[in-house]
């Protein structure tokens, strides 16, 4: 079977070289992806992977691994963590339809113009009975809106409502990528909706962060299967 897309020219193919040590804060976030996945086999696309900060810890849980992220830049840096890694756009995957038996979005809410449309893409080149994992910005206490203290806790200010891209904001930090690139907010509905409508069934929902308050959430969802609905996920980890 191709992976690719019928008619699909794939972009460019990044070959792996050598490693690198994640970030602080991504090496906090991927114990918890991976305490949320467990050990596994088969096909997985880490969607919009960036600079490869997942993608070491996706291949060590027993999965092949395949990073795609629009920005070459980005994938320059992956490459020297693992592969293979391809330069595309998420909401218009270069993939056949039922490629993989899993996907991982990890902090892309805020990043894509079109979150619905990632969401549904992801169901395209899943399998039946795939798995979605979403882990990444808590809407409620994350986002553009969100002013964080000193003390751990935060300041919400208007603007939750605006499912849009946010250009500025006072409380991003000078020097910060968000004033670079903005921020795109997805309000919970939205993104519960996205995932939803493109069918999945909702296995596990999780609120994650080293602070007082979670910054972080994760979704766990998946296709129905060949044989219909999938079964209620325990309480443990493990997909
Ligand atoms: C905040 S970074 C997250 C990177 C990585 N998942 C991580 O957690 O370290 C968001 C990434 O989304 C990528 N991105 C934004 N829109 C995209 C699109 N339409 N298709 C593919 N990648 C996209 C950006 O280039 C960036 O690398």
């Amino acid at each position: 079977m191709s992976l690719w897309k019928r008619g699909t020219k794939p972009g460019t193919t990044v070959t792996p070289r050598g490693t690198t040590r994640p970030t602080k804060r991504a090496a906090w976030h991927r114990q918890e992806v991976a305490g949320l996945l467990g050990p596994g086999s088969g096909l997985c696309l880490d969607l919009c992977c960036g600079t490869g900060q997942y993608v070491a810890m996706l291949d060590g849980t027993g999965r092949q691994v395949v990073g795609l992220d629009r920005s070459i830049d980005q994938l320059r840096i992956a490459q020297r963590r693992a592969g293979p890694l391809i330069q595309g756009d998420a909401a218009q995957l270069p993939f056949a339809d039922g490629t993989f038996d899993l996907v991982t979005a990890m902090w892309i809410s805020t990043d894509v113009d079109d979150f619905a449309a990632v969401v549904a893409e992801s169901a395209r080149v899943l399998r039946p009975g795939g798995t979605l994992l979403i882990y990444g910005v808590h809407p409620c206490f994350n986002g553009p809106c969100v002013e964080g203290r000193d003390d751990g806790g935060q300041t919400v200010h208007p603007g939750y409502r605006i499912a849009d891209w946010h250009r500025e904001a006072p409380w991003w930090r000078p020097d910060g990528i968000r004033r670079r690139v903005g921020m795109r907010h997805v309000p919970l509905a939205d993104l519960f909706m996205a995932v939803l409508a493109a069918g999945f069934v909702i296995e596990r929902v999780g609120e994650h962060g080293a602070g007082p308050l979670p910054n972080a959430l994760a979704l766990t969802v998946r296709l129905p299967g060949r044989d219909g609905p999938p079964q209620r996920a325990g309480r443990g980890g493990g997909i």
